[in-house]
């Protein structure tokens, strides 16, 4: 397949362009800093992206937007927000206008969408939830499902968090768990939905080669943990201790708004997935960051 791809220079963009290559697949990057043979310069904040990018695109790929794990000051908040819904809406606009429009688009959406919802199971049925980033969830979504047409499916893939220790939550944890010095956040009852990079990849894979896979998709393993049984078994993993809880009002000094999606609980299911057949090859955390780290 032709597939038009964003946020390839990412945390996921770029094992998911390493796997879709190795699957022959032909890539068109689209990237602040992509450029010529296979790129195209587009900043999701700017113009439309390029029609060249997308003419003759068997399937899109839209990941790109604003860092969320930063201080939300009113300027880089507005960033978050409109890289993606504003982003979305350029993307999906520019599809509407091609001669031929792809089979799928599948955008990046994350489990964020269900707000704080303690131990309550959470599948792609469930209702959103309440708060800024659920809202913006939502927003986003929105834009995508507009690209949806008889010949187009949407996927929005409901991402949690993405474990790699190259990156993201997980690699910002380390510094201070192989110090000895990582610490459940808060009372640590909140659940995570966590996910290794390596099922996120396949997991877009599946959804782009599946054609029966269309709407909301969680990209969370079937076992979340909660925070206190995740920093249990990270500091075990590296052979360190877990010291004292970070108390919710230090975790607001440092992360400001931010640190509401430290405590937020999204216990998520990936029903989806498995009910299409997919099988994750790391279902449970222990052996996940065992693979990483051993
Ligand atoms: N990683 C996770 O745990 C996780 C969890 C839930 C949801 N997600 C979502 O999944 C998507 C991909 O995640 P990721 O971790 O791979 O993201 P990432 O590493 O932060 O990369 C996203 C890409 O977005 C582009 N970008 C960054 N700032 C931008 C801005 N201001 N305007 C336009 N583009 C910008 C960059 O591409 P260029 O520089 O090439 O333009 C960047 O490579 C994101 O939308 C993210 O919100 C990720």
């Amino acid at each position: 397949m032709i597939v038009t791809l964003t946020g390839a220079s990412g945390l996921i963009g770029r094992s998911l362009c390493a796997d879709l290559r190795a699957a022959g697949h032909q890539l068109r990057l689209l990237g602040r800093r992509a450029g010529p043979p296979d790129g195209w310069q587009w900043d999701a904040l700017g113009e439309p992206p390029p029609a060249a990018a997308l003419d003759g695109a068997d399937a899109v790929i839209h990941l790109s937007g604003e860092p969320i794990a930063q201080r939300w000051t009113a300027k880089t908040w507005q960033r978050i927000v409109a890289s993606r819904v504003e982003g979305t809406r350029r993307m999906v606009e520019a599809m509407a206008a091609m001669a031929k429009r792809p089979v799928v688009f599948i955008c990046a959406s994350a489990t964020g969408i269900y707000g704080d919802r303690r131990d309550e199971i959470l599948t792609e049925s469930s209702a959103p939830g309440a708060g800024a980033v659920a809202r913006l969830c939502q927003d986003w979504e929105r834009e995508a499902r507009r690209a949806e047409t008889p010949d187009t499916r949407v996927v929005l893939l409901r991402t949690g968090l993405v474990l790699t220790p190259d990156g993201g939550a997980l690699g910002r944890m380390l510094p201070a768990f192989r110090l000895g010095l990582g610490g459940a956040l808060g009372d640590g009852r909140q659940w995570m939905s966590w996910i290794h990079l390596r099922d996120m990849v396949r997991l877009i894979g599946f959804a782009l080669e599946h054609p029966d896979v269309h709407g909301p998709l969680n990209g969370t393993a079937p076992e979340p943990v909660t925070n206190r049984e995740f920093t249990r078994t990270l500091a075990a993993t590296l052979r360190r201790p877990a010291v004292l809880p970070v108390p919710r009002p230090a975790l607001r000094l440092l992360f400001g708004e931010m640190a509401g999606i430290l405590t937020g609980s999204q216990r998520a299911q990936p029903d989806v997935a498995l009910r299409h057949g997919f099988s994750f090859e790391f279902g449970t955390l222990a052996p996940a960051l065992r693979e990483m780290f051993e």
